[in-house]
């Protein structure tokens, strides 16, 4: 089986459509997007469209990723804190070129997902955590939670 894993595209429309470019000569069984699709490029519309055409040229998962998160959970609580500045800047101007559709498709994303390969073992696919799109596993203060979470992967996948 062979996979091509993209993540964190963060609204970067050209590289994602050199990578869409490329696909043809990589054979891919199948497309996993991990998230972060959104913000910090210029056209996140044209992020979208291009992971919808990806999705009708290819089996394709896609998972939430925290910048998707923010968008939900600012759908209904607007951060304030959001505003036409370099710190959140960003997160501001996305929000003001996503409609009301990619929001609910958002909501549909899950927050990991297991693959399960015609050949191989199972594997999951996260963007923070299994958990959260939001959460963290790397570095020494997540070490407890890090083991906590494989030991909680591997019941639900044995094989591992
Ligand atoms: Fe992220």
């Amino acid at each position: 089986m062979r996979y091509v894993i993209i993540s964190d595209i963060h609204g970067n429309w050209a590289a994602l459509e050199a990578v869409r470019d490329m696909l043809p000569s990589l054979l891919p069984d199948g497309v996993l997007f991990l998230g972060d699709y959104v913000t910090d490029g210029s056209d996140p519309q044209r992020v979208l469209r291009n992971l919808r055409e990806i999705q009708e040229e290819y089996p394709c998962s896609l998972i939430l990723g925290n910048r998707e998160e923010y968008f939900l959970k600012n759908r209904y609580h607007p951060d304030p804190s959001w505003q036409p500045c370099s710190h959140t800047g960003s997160l501001w101007y996305t929000a003001r070129h996503l409609t009301e559709k990619d929001l609910d498709w958002f909501a549909t994303l899950p927050v990991s997902k297991v693959i399960h390969p015609a050949e191989g073992m199972d594997f999951m696919i996260c963007h923070g955590s299994p958990l959260s799109a939001c959460d963290s596993m790397l570095g020494r203060k997540n070490k407890e939670r890090r083991e906590q979470m494989v030991r909680s992967i591997q019941q639900d996948l044995p094989g591992i």
